[in-house]
C-alpha cells in the first residue's frame, strides 16, 4: 500500500512556479494572517515545535455533510515542487520531523484530528525544515500520523535544487487537504 502511494505521487510528481503559490506570508508563519493558538513540542527527543494555527485563507474548499471527524488516511494526493532551486530545507531536518511523527504514532495514537475553521493548520517544525497540513474541509478529518510521515520523507529529497526546486506540497485529489513541505 505504501509503495503504491509512494509510486503514484511519483508519477504525479510535477513542478509549480513559486509565483502560482506566491503569497505575502509573514516570517515565522505558513499562510497569510496565521492565528497561532497552541505551541508545544514532540517526539523522542521533545524537539520538533508543533503548533495549531488558524490560516483563514484555506478551508472550506470541500463542503462535506458529516460532522463527524472523516478519516482521510491513505487517501490519494499530488505532488508538486515549488520551483525554482534554492532555499530549500535540509532533508535530514524534515526527517527528523517524520521521525517524531512516527513516535508520536506509537505511543501516542496513529491518528491526529485537525479541526476545521478557526483550527484548520497544524505546523512542525524542526531545524531549517517546516511542514504543515491544512484541512481544506467543512468538517473534521483525522489523518494517519504515518502518512503524514512519509510525505515528508518523499518531498523533502524529492523537491531539492536537483530537481530545480526548494520545497513542494501534496494535495489530495478531491481537495480536502494539503499537507506542505519548506524551509522554515
Ligand atoms: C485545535 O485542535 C487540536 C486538535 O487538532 C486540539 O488539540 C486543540 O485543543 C485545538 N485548539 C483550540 C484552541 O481549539
Ligand atoms: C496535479 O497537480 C498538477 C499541478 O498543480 C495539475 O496540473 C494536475 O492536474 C493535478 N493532478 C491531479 C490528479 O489532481
Amino acid at each position: 500500500m505504501w509503495s503504491f502511494t509512494l509510486i503514484s505521487l511519483a508519477l504525479l510528481l510535477a513542478k509549480v512556479s513559486a509565483a502560482s503559490v506566491a503569497r505575502t506570508v509573514a516570517a515565522g508563519e505558513v499562510c497569510e494572517g496565521q492565528v497561532t493558538l497552541s505551541e508545544y513540542y514532540i517526539g523522542q527527543d521533545k524537539n520538533v515545535k508543533v503548533q495549531h494555527a488558524t490560516c483563514p485563507e484555506y478551508g472550506s474548499k470541500v463542503e462535506t455533510l458529516e460532522s463527524r471527524q472523516v478519516d482521510v488516511c491513505g487517501n490519494a494526493c499530488n505532488t508538486s515542487c515549488f520551483t525554482p532551486s534554492g532555499g530549500g530545507p535540509v532533508p535530514n531536518d524534515c526527517h527528523v520531523i517524520a521521525d517524531a511523527l512516527r513516535f508520536d504514532s506509537q505511543n501516542i495514537g496513529a491518528l491526529f484530528p485537525v479541526s476545521t475553521g478557526t483550527n484548520n493548520t497544524v505546523v512542525m517544525q524542526f531545524a531549517t525544515c517546516l511542514s504543515f497540513f491544512v484541512n481544506q474541509d467543512s468538517g473534521p478529518i483525522e489523518y494517519c500520523r504515518t502518512d503524514w510521515a512519509s510525505l515528508i520523507d518523499f518531498i523533502a529529497p524529492n523537491c531539492q535544487a536537483t530537481q530545480n526546486a526548494h520545497g513542494g506540497l501534496c494535495v489530495a485529489t478531491n481537495q480536502q487537504w494539503f499537507a506542505q513541505v519548506n524551509h522554515a
